[in-house]
Formats: C-alpha cells, structure tokens, sequence
C-alpha cells in the first residue's frame, strides 16, 4: 500500500480518497483537544475585535479630528505623528492574533467534523474571506510594513512620510465602518448558529 501511493501519487497532490484519509486522521488527532483550540481561536478573536479600540476611539480619532480642523498647527502635527506611530505599534496584538485565529478556524473545522451545510458557517468564512483578509493585508501593509510610518520616517522623505500619514487615515476612516459590523456579524454567527 505505501508502496503504491509513494509510486502512484506525489505528497503534493493527494487524491480525494487519500485526502479523506488523512482528514480522519487529523480529525482523531484533533478530536480530544476540540475544546482546548477552540478556547485559543476564542481568546484571539476577542484581542482581534477589541485590542484596538479604546486607542482608535480616544487617541487616533481625536488626534485626526484636531489635525483637520487646525493642519498647519505643528504642535498638532507632531502629536497626531506620535499617535499613529504608536498606534502602528499597537496593532501589533491584534496582527499576532489574526493569524492564530486562521489557523484555529480550520482546525476547529476538521476537528468538529463541520461541514459546508452548516449556513452560520458557511456565511461567516465568506465575511472573513471577502471583508477581513483584504482589509487586515492592506492594514498591515500600512502599519508594518511599506507604509508603517516609522520606516517612512527613517528615510527622511517628508513628503513620503505625510502621504503615508494620509494614507492610513483614508484607510482607517472608510475600512472601520465596515470591519466593525463584518467582525461582530462573524461573532454572532459563530455563538448563534443561525440558519437561514
Ligand atoms: C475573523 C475571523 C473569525 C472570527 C471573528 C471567529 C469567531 C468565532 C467565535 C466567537 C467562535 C465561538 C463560538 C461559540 O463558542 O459558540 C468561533 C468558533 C468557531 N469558528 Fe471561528 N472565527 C473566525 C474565523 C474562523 C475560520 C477562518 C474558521 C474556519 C473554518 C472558523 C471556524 C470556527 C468553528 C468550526 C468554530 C466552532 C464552533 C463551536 O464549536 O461552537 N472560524 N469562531
């Protein structure tokens, strides 16, 4: 039998025979520590939804507020660089957590034997798949990465590190409205189970 899938099949392109086998496997594997990797995927989903928002609520927003309606004042300008330079940061907790709770997802999914004809489900991977995933790729572009405004800064490109100020902001102002309601949309499916 090893034999033959070693000869017949590449590990890289199993059939969907072998593939049923393997997902029994894991399932087994899995099955007794369904609660305990559901209590990680838990815990991060509440660091992902709220670890941001008493710094978006009472730092982020007034800072852009004050700097809107006064943008020459410096002192403003210096404190509204200073927030999000911090705010960067912050969002560290809830970047660590978004991909652990990738991974939890799919594991709770073969462990518990959940199927596509559970419509709760099947709803809430379509809103994290098609709301969340770009919106947490393109926020940490901007925060981490080609647009985290440290890293702008360090090159001494003034005109680079305000279009990237700007950026973040456009950003955060049009993406909160969405991912908010997504976010506690994907919650209520996942604690309700509703079917439709
Ligand atoms: C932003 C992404 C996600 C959020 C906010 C989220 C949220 C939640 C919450 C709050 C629960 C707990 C439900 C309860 O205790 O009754 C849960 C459970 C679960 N999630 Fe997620 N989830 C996310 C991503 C995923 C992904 C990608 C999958 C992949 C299939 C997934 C599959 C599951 C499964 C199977 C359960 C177990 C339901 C149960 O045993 O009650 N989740 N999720």
């Amino acid at each position: 039998m090893t034999f033959y899938l070693v000869t017949q099949h590449s590990f890289s392109d199993p059939q969907p025979q072998e593939q049923a086998i393997m997902i029994d496997a894991l399932r087994e594997l899995l099955g007794p520590w369904y609660l305990y990797i559901k209590f990680v995927h838990v815990t991060f989903v509440m660091v992902w939804v709220f670890s941001t928002a008493h710094a978006y609520a009472y730092y982020v927003v007034p800072v852009f507020k004050a700097w809107r309606r006064n943008p020459e004042d410096e002192d403003v300008i210096e404190l509204r660089d200073w927030v999000m330079e911090r705010f960067d940061q912050g969002v560290i907790m809830e970047h660590v957590a978004y991909p652990i709770i990738l991974i939890t997802g799919p594991l709770l999914f073969i462990a518990g034997g959940w199927n596509s004809s559970s419509d709760w489900l099947m709803l809430k991977l379509a809103i994290v798949v098609l709301i969340t995933l770009p919106i947490e790729i393109l926020d940490y572009h901007l925060s981490h990465f080609g647009g985290a405004k440290a890293n702008i800064r360090a090159t001494g490109d003034k005109e680079a590190y305000e279009a990237g100020i700007h950026l973040h902001w456009y950003f955060l102002l049009y993406s909160s409205p969405v991912i908010m309601p997504a976010a506690l949309l994907i919650v209520f499916l996942a604690i309700t189970k509703f079917s439709f």
